[in-house]
């Protein structure tokens, strides 16, 4: 059995930061339109969970799976591989996302939900590794900065291990 990770984010903070986060979204969607929130799959499912669960306002939800590489594309394209079955036309949307890393995958993301005629598009990320950022995307609710190390738990996966961990930790030989 190889080491459990070291903890970064425990569970309670993440607890307390999402119960934070929701708060501040009840907040803003108050007396709108119930917004259509899109989880990215996989990463975002525990955190999606958690924080509409702790959400009032009422909601409803869809999934968009992208994929960040394939042989034969550039390293930073971004493609579809799983796409969202609500139509995205004039909705307020709330994207769910486990981290922001290089940007890219969330700057196609944007860019297919303005082109697809949302209304309106907020950005939620659980984990902001700011230091990485090659495209820039305006996050609008941020639970953590993280440094720019590679993080796992909570729904975060090293080859689709680890994602059920209740904390955010980072393994061993990646320790700075
Ligand atoms: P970006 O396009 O570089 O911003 O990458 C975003 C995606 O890469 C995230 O949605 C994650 O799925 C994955 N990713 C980036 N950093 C990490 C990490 O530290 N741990 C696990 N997955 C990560
Ligand atoms: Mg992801």
């Amino acid at each position: 059995m190889p080491p459990s990770p070291r903890v970064l984010v425990s569970s309670e903070a993440l607890e307390q930061r999402v119960a934070e986060l929701a708060a501040e979204l009840d907040r803003d969607y108050r007396d709108r339109e119930p917004p259509l929130c899109i989880g990215l799959l996989k990463g975002s499912v525990f955190f999606l969970v958690d924080l509409l669960k702790r959400m009032e306002t009422e909601v409803e939800i869809d999934f968009l799976q992208t994929s960040s590489y394939r042989a034969g594309t550039a390293p930073g394209e971004v493609w579809i591989r799983k796409d969202v079955e609500i139509p995205l036309r004039g909705r307020d949307i709330l994207l769910i996302e486990d981290i922001v890393d290089t940007g890219h995958t969330l700057r196609t993301v944007l860019d297919l939900l303005a082109h697809r005629g949302a209304r309106q598009v907020k950005l939620c990320a659980l984990l902001d590794k700011a230091a990485a950022r090659e495209v820039q995307v305006p996050i609008d609710y941020c639970g953590f900065t993280i440094e720019n190390r590679f993080v796992v738990g909570y729904g975060l996966d090293h080859d689709e291990r680890y994602r059920n961990l209740p904390y955010i930790g980072f393994l061993e030989e990646d320790e700075a």
